[in-house]
């Protein structure tokens, strides 16, 4: 932990950056992705990038049911850059008065074991499990699934397999409950960040840590690996809601709830790619495994 930190939430958000730098390299090997876990809880702790705490009221109030209808309810959380999603989990637990049984899936071991370390630090366990989503083939009877942006960061083609693997995920009546970006009308297959995009993102990562220097991270770090991380970045848009029904009534998930809201960001256009805290449009869905679907 580092000392000096503004406060508790900071200073969990820099133990999990320190412990994810140091994992990366080894952990993330396999799925070569070190560009991004290395650098994801830090960028979160200048608040550079967009993480489920944007929408942490949606998510709290959508888990609300699945925490209640069992004395251990079981969450999903799919696809987690880091703890940031587990923390809500966590937190919406309390609000409820009950102690999930939390998995946290991801493709890549690294936040997988950056979850696990930030729940042993608040006295808690987590199932953990790497794994491709899409390849889920076999019934799991989450009371429910939370994902932050996971949709696009599959391909258009493997969509509708996410879906399907969601369904099985779900006991009957379980929820997937999810923000989407919406990307407006003329976005393509692929969204990366410009030359001139990364440029602006990392010099705004290095004046960021500059302005706090009680968080402790050097100012060139950032820089650098706000620059591989916005150079790896690639995410595949969503133009509109009808794409997302779409999606979910094919797969069987039935609409409970979809609201589009947008909220804004620190970062201005010229800095601001995909996944950064920046102005931004987002669907925040949850849809159901019907009685016939799931396990
Ligand atoms: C779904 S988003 C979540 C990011 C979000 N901003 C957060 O704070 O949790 C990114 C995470 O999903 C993981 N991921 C992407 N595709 C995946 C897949 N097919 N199966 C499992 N995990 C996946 C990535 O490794 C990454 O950690």
């Amino acid at each position: 932990m580092i000392e000096g930190a503004a406060g508790p939430r900071e200073a969990e958000l820099l133990a999990d950056a320190a412990l994810a730098r140091e994992l990366a390299p080894e952990s993330c090997a396999p799925t070569g992705c070190a560009w991004y876990h290395s650098a994801w809880p830090l960028l979160r702790a200048l608040g550079l990038v967009a993480s489920p705490e944007r929408h942490r009221g949606f998510f709290s109030a959508g888990l609300g049911e699945a925490l209640t209808v069992a004395d251990e309810p079981r969450i999903l959380v799919a696809g987690a850059a880091d703890a940031g999603m587990l923390d809500i989990v966590m937190d919406a637990g309390a609000t409820h008065g009950v102690t999930p049984r939390v998995t946290v899936l991801d493709r890549c071991a690294t936040p997988v074991q950056v979850c696990e370390a930030h729940a042993q630090r608040a006295r808690a366990t987590i199932d953990a499990w790497v794994g491709d989503v899409v390849d889920v083939d076999a019934h799991r009877g989450f009371d429910a699934v939370c994902t932050h942006g996971l949709l696009s960061q599959i391909p258009s083609a493997k969509r509708l397999r996410l879906a399907g693997a969601l369904v099985q995920m779900l006991r009957p009546g379980g929820c997937f409950i999810t923000t989407i970006a919406l990307s407006g009308g003329d976005a393509g297959e692929t969204r990366r960040f410009s030359p001139e995009e990364v440029q602006a993102f990392a010099a705004g990562a290095k004046r960021a840590a500059d302005a706090r220097p009680d968080l402790g991270i050097d100012a060139n770090e950032a820089e650098s690996r706000a620059r591989g991380w916005a150079e790896g970045v690639v995410s595949f848009p969503i133009r509109d809601t009808q794409h997302v029904t779409d999606v979910l009534a094919r797969s069987g998930l039935q609409l409970s709830t979809l609201d589009v809201r947008t909220i804004a960001g620190q970062l201005d256009g010229r800095a601001a790619g995909p996944w950064t805290a920046r102005l931004a449009t987002y669907a925040e869905v949850i849809a159901c495994a019907t009685s016939g679907s799931g396990a």
